[in-house]
């Protein structure tokens, strides 16, 4: 069987029967291994850690590793990559064919080696030759009735409160599931117009929520993970809200609806953050979700929003057994008491989280207070919601 070659306007695409990703340290190596594997579109990671984070064992894939991971452990994380996924083919690029390289690179398990001098058409020939390698020692394809095995468990942060602390719950709870469960663990930042979970995360993703909706008609499961970005110190994964506030028009409830589908059918825990309104997108997010948490405080402008906010998801028909209220600095002597706040919203709030300036630090400085402060009373309740929410998860019996 050969690798199939289509005409697309101008430019010649060439169809693998894998797909193929670029690992480099390095943005500008990532772009020139990119560029010279233009007609096949290679998606790109910045370590292989990140690769093997994203995509799933078992799915067989080709890598190109970049010039920029050539020390001893870089060949030993390769070697392991490749000894644990024997469905992933590695083709390395370095800059000297050196004899000391080249066996470190097969000691590794690495099909082919080509020098960054000749990567053009030298790399794509690897890359074919690796393609066709690979189908030929794939077993075959069971079949299976049930497309995707997992079902991961939703849970969107919100507030009918504009600043009540959602973006720092559901950051925080976000890493902290990342933290306590094996599976892949994804932030959604729904908060389409001014989505501010990356800076909290001092992450800086190459692809936002946009570039998903751009090519949401051909989106799959292995290109929605080749956007999402790694937040390197607890493994989460985040698709970012549009970095300009006017492509949120661009986002449809459609096109929410088809992310988190195939968001569930790999991870195990999806966390949402939001706006504070009630439109098409919300909705159909709550609509979907396994577990809301509202986030409310002790004042009565809050309050009084809040309930007005549980009355409207009671008239959205959301099951109350859904709702999980997080009172917002709960600590406030001048405010109101937690149980009459309890009392007037008919509900158990399920944590409590302090008022402390370590909250805009740790957000100043893009750690979360889960990660930056853990022993805090804001890290301890925060803690305290991921087991309720994990606690539902084994409730139900669901992959965790
Ligand atoms: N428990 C807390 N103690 C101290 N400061 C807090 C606490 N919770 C949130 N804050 C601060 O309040 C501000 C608003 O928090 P956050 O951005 O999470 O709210 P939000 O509901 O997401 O706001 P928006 O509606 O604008 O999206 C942040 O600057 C944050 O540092
Ligand atoms: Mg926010």
């Amino acid at each position: 069987m050969k690798a199939r070659s289509d005409l697309m306007g101008d430019q010649e695409i060439v169809r693998l029967h894998h797909p193929v990703a670029v690992i480099d340290a390095l943005a500008k190596n990532r772009t020139a291994l990119t560029v010279a594997l233009r007609p096949i579109q290679a998606g790109a990671f910045s370590s292989v850690d990140a690769f093997d984070e994203v995509t799933d064992p078992g799915d067989p894939a080709l890598v190109v590793v970049g010039p920029s991971l050539l020390r001893p452990e870089d060949f030993d994380r390769i070697g392991r990559l490749l000894r644990s996924r024997p469905e992933v083919r590695a083709v390395m690029v370095v800059d000297q064919l050196a004899a000391d390289v080249l066996k470190q690179a097969i000691r590794a398990g690495v099909s082919d080696v080509v020098q960054q001098a000749d990567l053009d058409p030298e790399l794509l020939d690897a890359i074919l030759r690796a393609d066709q390698v690979l189908l030929s020692v794939e077993p075959p394809q069971v079949v299976n009735d049930e497309p995707e095995a997992r079902v991961g468990q939703v849970t969107t942060v919100f507030s009918p409160k504009g600043g009540s602390g959602k973006s720092v719950v559901a950051t925080n709870l976000a890493v902290a599931l990342a933290e306590r469960c094996s599976g892949p663990v994804v932030l959604l930042d729904a908060d389409l117009q001014f989505g501010d979970d990356a800076v909290m995360l001092h992450m800086h993703p190459r692809h936002t929520i946009s570039d998903v909706v751009e090519s949401i008609d051909r989106m799959d499961l292995h290109q929605l993970k080749s956007m999402l970005a790694v937040h390197e110190p607890s493994g989460l994964l985040l698709l970012a809200a549009p970095v300009d506030p006017a492509m949120a028009e661009r986002v449809t409830a459609a096109d929410v609806g088809v992310i988190l589908n195939l968001l569930r059918s790999f991870a195990a825990h999806i966390v949402v953050d939001t706006p504070s309104v009630f439109n098409d997108v919300v909705i159909s997010l709550l609509d979907r979700s396994d577990d809301i948490v509202v986030v409310g405080g002790l004042d009565i402008p809050t309050i009084k929003n809040v309930k007005v906010g549980l009355q409207t998801l009671g008239m959205l028909e959301i099951p109350q057994n859904r709702i999980r209220l997080v009172l917002n600095r709960a600590n406030s002597k001048v405010k109101l008491d937690v149980e009459e706040i309890e009392r007037t919203l008919q509900l158990r709030a399920e944590a409590l989280i302090p008022s402390d300036i370590l909250v805009p630090t740790s957000v100043n400085r893009g750690i979360p207070a889960v990660l930056d402060a853990p022993r805090s009373g804001v890290a301890r309740s925060l803690g305290q919601l991921a087991g309720v929410i994990l606690a539902g998860t084994r409730r139900e019996g669901r992959a965790a």
